[in-house]
């Protein structure tokens, strides 16, 4: 009896033992696999380093007048000797006469023919001004505002800085701007020019003859400038259709072809890259930026 009991107590000893090693069995492969472990790149293999540097893209083929493609800005001005180096051509007469660079001559006479044909008496009130000029108006506008709009000088030089580019950073020193408005409507003071049909023909048909809206509305912290209705800036036709068919401005056109360093300077710059030359039709005359008797609409 005793016997039995033994036997008996050995067999449930051993199928319990069984049950035990079965189940432990089936955990084990009911488990997830382990995660592969980590295995970190040897020390000698070095990740290629990232190219920073993006060369600038160049004009393409087809563009016209790349000679012309330059930024002059606050942050940008023109090389202290340009003026001297530059020939300019009468373009336009009235009760005085008015020059830009020989090179732009048959262009913008050819818009204010054409503008004249489509019933748009366009008037010319400002174009080429050397840097002495420039400083002038500067220093003026600054005075203005502080005698008659009660600004303190600091407030004056802000304010002249939205308005006035300091000299030898203003397009008006490179030949290649005019203000161009219409006979009934001459005074820059007056911001009605952005509503007259003038301003919507040379809105329209501007870039046709190379020329570019400088200081469009809502554009003030890109340009650095109020929108200037009557501004215009030859850059050549490509250029000023490229530019008004995207909305860009010139700092844009600058900063899509990685023409900008991150302060915004330009680091390719066309000044000597004369693909066209002078107009040789051209009537080339003296630099008469000197020239200038009063002061009028021709401020900014
Ligand atoms: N009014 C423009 C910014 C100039 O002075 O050139
Ligand atoms: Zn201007």
């Amino acid at each position: 009896m005793k016997t039995n009991g033994v036997k008996i107590f050995a067999c449930y000893t051993i199928v319990l033992f069984l049950c035990v090693l079965g189940l432990s069995k089936l955990f084990v492969k009911a488990a997830p696999a382990a995660e592969p472990p980590v295995v970190s790149e040897p020390a000698d293999v070095v990740a290629e380093p990232e190219v920073k540097e993006i060369l600038p893209e160049k004009d393409p083929p087809e563009a016209d007048n790349t000679w012309a493609v330059f930024l002059v800005n606050q942050k940008n001005g023109l090389p202290a000797d340009y003026g001297d180096n530059l020939e300019t051509a009468l373009v336009y007469e009235s009760y005085r006469d008015y020059y830009m660079d020989a090179r732009v001559q048959k262009y913008v006479t050819q818009m204010f023919e054409d503008a004249q044909e489509a019933g748009i008496d366009l008037v010319m009130v400002s174009a080429y001004r050397d840097v002495e000029q420039q400083e002038r108006n500067f220093r003026s506008s600054v005075q203005d505002r502080i005698d008659n709009r009660g600004m303190t000088e600091e407030e004056a030089y802000e304010d002249t800085l939205s308005e006035v580019a300091p000299a030898g950073h203003s397009e008006h020193n490179s030949g290649l701007a005019a203000d161009i408005m219409v006979s009934y409507m001459t005074d820059m003071s007056d911001d009605g020019f952005k509503d007259t049909e003038a301003y919507e023909w040379l809105k329209e048909h501007c870039a046709d003859y190379g020329f570019v809206v400088r200081y469009p509305e809502g554009k003030t912290r890109v340009t650095g400038y109020k929108f200037e209705p009557w501004h215009y800036r030859f850059v050549g036709k490509y250029y000023a259709r490229y530019m008004t068919e995207k909305g860009i401005t010139l700092e844009e056109l600058f900063e899509e072809k990685h023409w900008l360093d991150e302060e915004g300077r330009a680091i390719y710059h066309n000044f000597t890259d004369t693909a066209e030359g002078p107009a040789a039709e051209s009537t080339v005359t003296e630099n008469t930026g000197e020239e200038d008797p009063e002061r009028s609409s021709d401020d900014i």
